[in-house]
């Protein structure tokens, strides 16, 4: 925040119903103080995504994504905070001047939309390029691989004519854009303080942001010549980590199929097309990142990796797998034979091959088995290896007949009984919960805290009273809690004076993602209406001395591995140290603020 001014901001909140915004995308019904309906980021068929109008927040129960009506356009629209406040800014028409763009990330904002325009009116010269009389080889070329006129309609095809400065000229003279405009969209190269242009001789494709817009081009070389492809740069405006060639048009249709292939190419999503495979999106010969996945989690849960079955494809398949799941997202894996990308296998075999193809997809599981154990013979230690490494993905099934067939897979393939995979699943989870599995306990009657989810409800119940806050306030610090999340807001809760709470839709911004997600779903969840205040307090105060147990149990843990350690290094010194820090944690009186205010760092 804080390169557009705080009274904009404010003034765009004020005019602007997050329920009307919404409603442009969700169909709401009211119930209550509440809109719900179905949620746009997750698929589901009963509705769990709530508005909630009084707070100008919305927040989903199922995929727990939430925020205010600029976090809702950031989202729905793919654009940044600064694009989402310009977004609701033009629809309640509340002007901002230019002159209110003092700092320099505002013109940065301006900047950008001048480079969608020349990156436009680029796309614009090539297209042209290639239907005019320079472009023979290239519509011969195009024809050769079998892409036809709609598919370079379609996807925008065009052409660079072998030229030196055809495009500068084009440009500069018919639009009066400047070289060095040209430069920052990566399309000259400069070479003694001459400019030229970057894309000679070859076949363009655009590259397309979510919102349609041309961000960049890759260009591929008519024949043989090298290098084969050639892309627009990193710039400021283009970031390959943030994008999939194809999104633009695949959206729809990914929704409709309910998941996405994603393979390497452009020519692979181009002959998808044109074979009516329309939910597919290509990577642009990287593994996947988090951005990538995360964007196609806007669309569905179900990503399906087609990559060549060469050893580059597998490993770069290999690498995105775990983090696909992280994100709670399925995922599949395709494996073309015989060493052929999408594109030559759609080719030769069309649609009905893709789909035969389709049918032998793997799981993450029968996968990873396959490339960790390679049919020989396992010795036992690779065996504990490859146990450890397939249980985390285990324990993300949450289907029960997929999860009894999976187990099933991993001890034939290991040769190993059932029951130690099952054993082995039962410990992983039993560790992760400890950890991080903080699952709220909603409207809990009789009040008995489960001390996992002390944190979330102490944060709830010092959401529903300031006088609860600053009992809070005084008694405990954001640094002992075990969930950053929690620890976080509770931080920004203290920061703003309590303003998080009661001007949510504009404090949160301050909050990352996930810490959003957690907020809207306090805010949104039943408040302790019914609670009387002493009740409240009781529940408060025990909360807190949950919480500080549960800290100093890990902090006992920690210093516990420490000092095995230490001794194991023969550090005595260390060891001393600890013993003593072990001490200090023992003789500390629960609660006892000042103690853990200076243990931790
Ligand atoms: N790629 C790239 N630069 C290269 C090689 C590859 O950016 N020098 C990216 C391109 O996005 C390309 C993808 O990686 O589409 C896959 O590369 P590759 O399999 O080599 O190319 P194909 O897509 O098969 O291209 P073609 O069919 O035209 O040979
Ligand atoms: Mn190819």
């Amino acid at each position: 925040m804080g390169y557009i001014p705080e009274e904009i901001i404010d003034e765009v909140l004020q005019k602007t119903d997050i329920v009307s915004v919404i409603s442009e995308y969700v169909s709401l019904k009211k119930r209550g103080r509440y809109y719900f309906g179905i949620c746009p980021f997750h698929q589901e068929s009963t509705p769990s995504f709530s508005v909630t109008p009084d707070k100008q927040i919305f927040y989903c129960f199922g995929c727990h994504v939430g925020g205010n009506v600029f976090k809702f356009l950031m989202l729905k629209e793919g654009v940044s905070f600064v694009e989402a406040v310009h977004l609701a800014a033009r629809r309640c028409g509340v002007h901002i001047p230019e002159k209110q763009f003092n700092s320099a990330l505002s013109r940065d904002y301006q900047k950008k939309q001048r480079a969608y325009y020349v990156l436009e009116k680029a796309a614009d010269f090539f297209r042209k390029c290639l239907e005019a009389d320079c472009g023979k080889e290239a519509r011969d070329y195009l024809k050769k691989r079998g892409v036809n006129e709609q598919a370079i309609k379609l996807f925008k095809i065009g052409y660079a004519p072998d030229n030196w400065d055809k495009l500068i000229k084009y440009l500069t003279k018919l639009y009066g854009i400047g070289v060095d405009e040209i430069y920052d969209v990566g399309l000259v190269v400069k070479s003694k303080a001459k400019y030229y242009d970057r894309f000679r001789n070859r076949i363009i494709m655009p590259i397309f942001d979510v919102l349609d817009r041309v961000v960049g081009f890759g260009g591929r070389a008519l024949g043989d010549s090298l290098p084969k492809y050639l892309n627009t740069p990193e710039t400021k405006y283009f970031n390959k980590r943030h994008l999939l060639y194809g999104l633009n048009l695949a959206k729809p249709h990914i929704r409709e199929e309910g998941f996405v292939f994603v393979v390497e190419g452009y020519m692979d999503v181009i002959a998808c097309y044109q074979f009516g495979i329309k939910n597919v999106v290509a990577s642009l010969g990287t593994a996947l990142t988090l951005e990538q996945v995360k964007l196609l989690m806007r669309y569905t849960d179900e990503i399906v990796i087609a990559y060549d079955a060469d050893d580059a494809g597998i490993k770069a398949a290999m690498r995105g797998l775990d983090l696909i799941q992280q994100l709670g997202c399925r995922v599949k894996i395709l494996s073309i034979p015989d060493k052929m990308d999408p594109d030559e296998h759609i080719r030769r075999y069309g649609r009905e091959g893709w789909q035969e193809l389709l049918k032998t997809a793997k799981d993450l599981i029968e996968f990873k088995l396959e490339k960790l154990t390679d049919n020989t013979s396992v010795s036992v230690e690779e065996k504990v290896f490859v146990l450890k490494n397939i249980v985390p993905n285990l324990s993300a099934i949450k289907n029960l007949v997929e999860l009894e067939e999976s187990i099933k897979k991993v001890a034939s393939a290991l040769n190993v009984s059932v029951d130690s995979v099952k054993g082995e699943l039962s410990t992983y989870k039993k560790e992760v919960k400890t950890k991080d599995k903080i699952k709220p306990k909603l409207e809990s009657k009789k009040v008995k805290i489960n001390p996992n989810s002390a944190e979330h409800l102490l944060l709830s119940l010092v959401l529903s009273d300031y006088d609860l806050y600053l009992l809070a306030k005084k008694e405990i610090t954001p640094e002992i809690f075990d969930n950053e999340g929690y620890g976080n807001i509770f931080k920004l809760l203290i920061e703003t004076e309590y303003k998080l709470k009661l001007k949510p839709a504009k404090e949160m911004c301050h909050l990352n993602e996930k810490e959003q997600k957690l907020l809207t779903y306090l805010l949104s969840e039943q408040q302790h209406h019914e609670r009387s205040l002493e009740e409240k307090m009781n529940m408060l105060k025990d909360c807190i001395s949950i919480i500080y147990e549960s800290h100093k149990k890990r902090k006992h843990q920690e210093l516990v591995n420490k000092l095995k350690e230490a001794e194991e290094e023969k550090d005595y010194k260390r060891v001393n140290n600890l013993l003593y820090e072990l001490q200090q944690l023992f003789s500390s009186e629960k609660g006892g603020k000042l103690f853990y205010g200076r243990a931790e760092k």
